[in-house]
């Protein structure tokens, strides 16, 4: 028996965390309780813990999914940046350690802006990953039944891997008029430029 993709399950921790760490020490700087200072700080180290279970899983779903273009490039960008953001969660949670252990009534500026850095990074991350199950059906065995047409809904991610791959990706993949003329696996070319 397969196991199903099981990064989708656990991504939704270190996002929401995150999210959530930053908020609560930005409420504690401006109204200086307690209870802002402990709730930013278990979140950030929450988000860590389940964030590296988050890059496990998705490296686990990654090599035993099918990949072909333009899927390889869209999840090794996400990967490197998915690394990235892993590198700075680490950094900024020992710097809230360190702040944690000398007892400072707030968190300082630069850190709540390397953490404003970290919450774009994770919104960019669960929006990119949210784009390559929802508009190209990765890891989904049923497809076509989005509330937009294939083809506009893959010219985002498509777009925005341009960015920075450089390469033009076909969209449609998985639309009826493609699916009906031999399947979407083999005839998705990348181009370089
Ligand atoms: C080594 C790093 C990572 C790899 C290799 C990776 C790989 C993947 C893969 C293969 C998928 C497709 C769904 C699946 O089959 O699991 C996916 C989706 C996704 N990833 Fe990642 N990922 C990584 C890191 C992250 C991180 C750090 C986050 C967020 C903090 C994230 C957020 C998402 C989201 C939101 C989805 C869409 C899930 C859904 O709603 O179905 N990924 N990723």
């Amino acid at each position: 028996m397969q196991l199903p993709p099981i990064h989708p399950a656990i991504v939704h921790f270190p996002i929401a965390l995150i999210v959530v760490a930053f908020f609560a020490d930005l409420a504690a700087r401006i109204s200086g309780r307690q209870s802002f200072r402990n709730l930013g700080f278990w979140s950030l180290l929450i988000a860590l813990g389940t964030g590296v279970l988050t890059l496990i899983a998705g490296y686990a779903d990654m090599v035993r999914l099918p990949l072909s273009a333009p899927m390889t490039d869209y999840v090794r960008l996400h990967m490197i940046s998915g690394l990235i953001l892993a590198t700075l969660l680490i950094v900024l949670t020992a710097w809230r350690w360190r702040i944690w252990k000398a007892q400072l009534p707030a968190v300082s500026r630069a850190f709540l802006g390397t953490g404003a850095l970290l919450l774009l990074l994770t919104l960019f991350q669960g929006w990119y990953g949210g784009e390559m199950v929802y508009s190209e059906g990765f890891g989904v065995a049923a497809a076509d039944k989005g509330p937009e047409s294939p083809g506009k809904a893959q010219s985002r991610i498509a777009a925005v891997t341009h960015v920075f791959t450089g390469k033009d990706y076909e969209t449609a993949i998985g639309s009826p008029a493609t699916t009906q003329t031999g399947g979407n696996t083999g005839s998705n070319k990348a181009t370089n430029h």
